[in-house]
């Protein structure tokens, strides 16, 4: 299987800055696209979306990543051609101060920002090594960068899963699977929702796509292995 058509897995593919990454490689490849998330409906929405975009082959798979055993269960639908790109984008943000957080939450923000990528990776990883090529690309934030005092379990776990990344990268180095993290900064999604803010000050979720879909489109022999994208005018800052 030939790069280019293979599947590419988007977990977070259903809303926000997921939906948008599936509808770039709907929009710009030949690709076939799994996407992941918990909701079925806005799954199925999606879905149709990226098949009237021009994707012929999309599959969606409901599956709470931070349950390890729906992850293990994760089966590739038949017909999908193997994994040559999974986009670990699933997240949450929990804005309030460590001191307020609860121990649930704190582990919560790990579950899904730092574990749920760790043991998608692993599940798919065997078979992404079997391929012409692969590529895995793991949405962090600035978050990553530094501290954040309004958000510190959230900045935790995704300092987390940069570690990981990073590392993942070295490991590989010597295979066919490249792996790329972007430190993503205050982007335009659902997660904004009822908050006022004016698009304009936010990263457009459709540069994050163009950026992911070009990251497939670079030589085997290249790999960007960090990109951190932020808005042009710097960070609006909190209400
Ligand atoms: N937006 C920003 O300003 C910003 C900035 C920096 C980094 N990021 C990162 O970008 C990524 C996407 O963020 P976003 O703003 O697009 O988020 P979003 O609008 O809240 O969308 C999150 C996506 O992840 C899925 N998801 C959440 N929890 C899940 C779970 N337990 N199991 C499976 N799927 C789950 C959601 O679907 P269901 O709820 O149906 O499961 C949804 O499709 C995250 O990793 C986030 O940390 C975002």
């Amino acid at each position: 299987m030939a790069f280019h058509n293979s599947t590419v897995v988007i977990t977070g593919g259903s809303r926000g800055i997921g939906r948008q990454i599936a509808l770039g490689f709907a929009r710009d490849t030949a690709h076939a696209l799994m996407l992941i998330a918990r909701d079925s409906t806005a799954l199925d929405k999606a879905r149709k979306d990226c098949i009237d975009a021009g994707c012929k082959k999309v599959e969606t798979a409901v599956c709470d990543l931070t349950v390890p055993e729906e992850i293990q269960d994760l089966e590739l639908p038949a017909g999908l051609p193997g994994v040559g790109v999974l986009v670990n984008n699933a997240g949450t943000f929990l804005l309030k101060p460590l001191a307020g957080t609860t121990p649930d939450e704190f582990r919560r923000q790990w579950e899904i920002n730092a574990m749920a990528p760790f043991l998608l990776t692993r599940k798919l990883l065997p078979g992404l090594l079997q391929q012409e090529r692969g590529l895995v690309v793991n949405i962090s934030s600035v978050g990553a960068l530094s501290g954040q005092p309004q958000s510190g379990a959230y900045s935790s776990s995704k300092h987390a899963l940069l570690g990981f990344s990073r590392s993942l990268r070295l490991e590989l180095r010597n295979t066919s699977v490249a792996v790329t993290t972007i430190n993503l900064g205050q982007t335009m999604s659902t997660s904004w929702e009822g908050v006022e803010v004016d698009p304009d000050e936010l990263i457009d979720p459709s540069d994050v796509a163009g950026l992911i879909v070009s990251l497939t489109r670079m030589s085997s022999r290249s790999v960007a292995e960090e990109i951190t994208l932020r808005p042009r005018k710097g960070d609006r800052k909190p209400d």
